[in-house]
């Protein structure tokens, strides 16, 4: 039930997503010309178009949930309506409790409304804390958290030091972040400002911003002696998400440092390579064409999917019916091809331009290279991509065959 005396200042409505019903900023108000984007005019932050994150957060959560068999606690401290965190609570199973908290008052009247709305007082608290000062009252042992999902402005990196103190051993991290145009390299510097490593225009840069994510919090949780193991991650519409279990301890922390190495790249050719360290080679010449090459990193070489997990959610999205579950479904069905694949990807049509061919079906460009021996699968990252581990020039070849047969 809403308080009889419940009040806004701005117009509101109560919107279905999941299971739940939330009042949310009635968006259309704050649409004055075409090219406005409502959620960021409104005082209380909601994006209709992150549902299908919001969705796959309960479906990734309930897998680490029966992965670890046990209730959980969840923390979501940058909540805005507090769609989120109330979902976590009325859709997962075995979840005990759910803290959400946010900056913006008004946002928090919303969440508290919504709270009542769908009767969940026992389970949901709602706090008005900076997101950093209540995680880092949550870093001592018995306060921490076992799951803590940050989905703020723009960068997670400012939080990820506390999100990662608040956790308790072997708990999950999820991140979304939407500062793509550093991630991708747009604003290269600002990216090695945040995350530490150097991004790349490649047709593959999406890839990239997920290892670069992934490498930032493996750094950051580096320094407390925890490790993490990345279990799932995605690209989706604006922003990137990952999720990562982390683990204690200073072995494991050093397992996954040795996992960050850098991509090297050749722009002539569309040649890429790893390499664990930075070292002479990142100055030769592509083995392929002989032009100069470009690098991006240090950013994570290792998964950034596990496929047991996957297929966990996989599982989940089964059982659930979400207005996004087709779109899931599909999603899902793609990670778990790629999920033991080579890092990067080519994508056909940038190939296809530079050889001024004709462009051939992804399907038939994937038979061909398995024909030809490569292990060939398609990626969630970009309907036209392809992730092989056949070379560059093996590639423009086997698309020129593919054209013409
Ligand atoms: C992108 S919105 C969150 C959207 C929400 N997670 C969802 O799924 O609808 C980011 C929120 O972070 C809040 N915020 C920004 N800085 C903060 C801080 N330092 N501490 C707590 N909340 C903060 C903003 O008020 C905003 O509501
Ligand atoms: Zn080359």
């Amino acid at each position: 039930m809403v308080d009889a005396d419940f009040k806004t200042d701005f117009p509101t409505e109560t919107v279905q997503e999941g299971k739940v019903k939330a009042i949310v900023p009635k968006l259309q108000a704050f649409k004055k010309q075409p090219s406005d984007y409502a959620p960021s005019k409104a005082p209380v932050f909601y994006n209709p178009v992150m549902e299908l994150n919001r969705d796959l957060a309960v479906l990734a959560f309930q897998a680490y949930q029966r992965m670890v068999n046990r209730d959980i606690s969840i923390c979501e401290p940058l909540t805005s309506s507090g769609i989120r965190g109330i979902r976590l609570a009325a859709e997962i199973h075995g979840v005990k409790n759910v803290l959400i908290s946010d900056i913006n008052e008004r946002a928090l009247k919303l969440a508290k409304q919504s709270v009542q709305l769908n009767g969940l007082q026992e389970r949901v608290a709602v706090k008005h804390k900076d997101a950093n000062c209540l995680l880092s009252c949550h870093g001592a042992p018995r306060k921490r958290f076992d799951v803590v999902d940050i989905d703020p402005f723009g960068s997670p990196v400012p939080y990820l030091d506390s999100a990662i103190r608040a956790l308790r051993n072997k708990g999950l991290l999820a991140v979304t972040a939407t500062d793509l145009a550093p991630l991708c390299g747009v604003h290269a510097k600002a990216c090695v400002r945040k995350y530490g490593g150097k991004p790349l225009r490649t047709e593959y840069c999406h890839e990239l911003a997920v290892r670069l994510l992934a490498g930032c919090v493996a750094t950051v949780a580096a320094k407390h002696d925890i490790g993490v193991r990345v279990v799932f991650s995605h690209s989706s519409d604006h922003y990137i998400r990952v999720y990562a279990q982390i683990g204690y301890g200073a072995k494991k922390a050093d397992a996954s440092v040795k996992s960050l190495g850098y991509v090297l790249h050749c722009f002539n050719c569309l040649h890429r390579e790893t390499a664990n360290t930075f070292s002479a080679r990142f100055f030769e010449k592509c083995p392929e064409c002989g032009s100069k090459m470009e690098w991006a990193g240090p950013l994570r070489l290792g998964k950034i999917f596990d496929t047991q997990f996957c297929k966990l959610m996989a599982q989940e999205n089964r059982r659930t019916a979400f207005r996004n579950s087709g779109k899931i479904a599909k999603l899902a069905a793609l990670v778990e091809e790629e999920a033991e694949a080579p890092a990067t990807y080519y994508v056909i049509d940038k190939i296809s331009n530079k050889l001024s061919s004709p462009v051939p079906s992804v399907a038939a460009m994937l038979k061909i290279l398995q024909d030809n021996g490569f292990e060939a699968v398609p990626t969630h990252f970009n309907s036209r991509g392809v992730r092989t581990n056949a070379p560059a020039l093996a590639m423009q070849k086997l698309l020129k065959v593919a054209v013409s047969s």
